[in-house]
């Protein structure tokens, strides 16, 4: 099977599952394609969206600390990453001396193979071994070494997942993981309902874009007629009850689109919302009780100056 066919095959299935539900859903990771994660790239850097600068900023500050603490022998990164914040936390490593292992673990060989050759490259002294696997499955095989593993787990991206999601993915992983070794995670903190909605509704529309590029991967993944970006509205809402940021798709007109891929029409009426993500914020001591639940047992915590993210250190408990 070409990636092409394996992309619309689980799309289509998606679709069927979600888009006839009520509210109509797609699975968030389908606004990452290659568009969507250059958007997403672009949302970094904007003046709004703090959080990739905020956890970049505790990294600076505590990655020789961590690398200290942990003395780990392999760094496994669930997500793989090329980005100043993996780098932070390899240089700390490598300035340690030793062998030390990065692996990136990722459901792309294409994304694995292209960070594996560039941080290869920076970095003589560290092994790479790249593990493509879907780190959301439980029985991920992480490889052995003789130290201690730090699994890391940044970028705030944990808060996709909401409370039974999370719950699976730390049993899973702290299954994965041995005794004694180490969890690091980044999360989002609970802070002012404002600046939380600014983050996800920027002045210049790039996180509107980001969102409505979903119906651009169904558009062309499904070959659907009908079907237009420029139909829905971005909505990015504070959920206070659950503590976190929903993007909805509202649909601006009556949508009568038809998927060539289902043989189906899809009838959406003006207003009606299409969920596409969620991004949990965390207050610290639910973020620890939850963790604890999990045989992950906190060992440090830190944040940035203005208290706005947090980097938890966590220890794969012995029971
Ligand atoms: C990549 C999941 C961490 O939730 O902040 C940013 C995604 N969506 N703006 C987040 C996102 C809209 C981001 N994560």
């Amino acid at each position: 099977m070409t990636v092409d066919s394996e992309v619309t095959t689980g799309l289509a299935a998606d679709a069927l599952s979600g888009l006839w539900r009520n509210p109509p859903t797609l699975p968030t990771k389908w606004l990452y394609d290659e568009r969507g994660s250059k958007l997403f790239d672009e949302i970094t850097r904007l003046p709004e969206y703090y959080p990739t600068r905020r956890e970049t900023a505790i990294l600076r500050a505590r990655s020789t600390e961590i690398a200290a603490a942990t003395g780990a022998t392999m760094m496994v990164e669930l997500g793989s990453g090329t980005s100043t914040k993996t780098r932070l936390l390899l240089d700390a490593f490598a300035g340690r001396g030793g062998r030390f292992t990065y692996v990136p673990v990722d459901v792309s060989a294409e994304t694995l193979t292209a960070a594996a050759e560039v941080l290869s490259a920076d970095y003589p002294g560290i092994d790479v071994v790249p593990v493509i696997g879907d780190f959301t499955e439980p029985d991920l095989a992480l490889p052995e070494t003789d130290g201690p593993r730090l699994a890391v787990f940044l970028g705030g991206t944990i808060g996709n997942f909401d409370q039974a999601a999370r719950a699976e993915f730390y049993r899973g992983l702290a299954a994965s993981l041995t005794p004694g070794d180490f969890f690091l995670l980044g999360t989002d903190l609970v802070k002012d309902t404002g600046r939380l909605v600014a983050a996800y509704d920027d002045k210049s529309g790039v996180t509107a874009d980001f969102n409505r590029n979903m119906i651009e991967v169904m558009r062309t993944g499904l070959d659907a007629r009908g079907l237009y970006a420029d139909d829905f509205e971005h909505i990015a809402r504070w959920n206070p009850a659950e503590h976190r940021i929903e993007m909805w798709l509202r649909a601006r007109r009556d949508i009568d689109a038809y998927f060539g891929v289902l043989g189906r029409s899809w009838r959406l009426a003006a207003g009606t919302e299409i969920h596409t993500e969620i991004s949990t914020k965390f207050q610290p001591q639910a973020l620890c009780a939850e963790l604890e639940e999990s045989r992950l047992e906190v060992a440090s915590s830190w944040t940035d100056p203005a208290g706005d993210f947090q980097l938890t250190l966590t220890r794969r408990g012995s029971v």
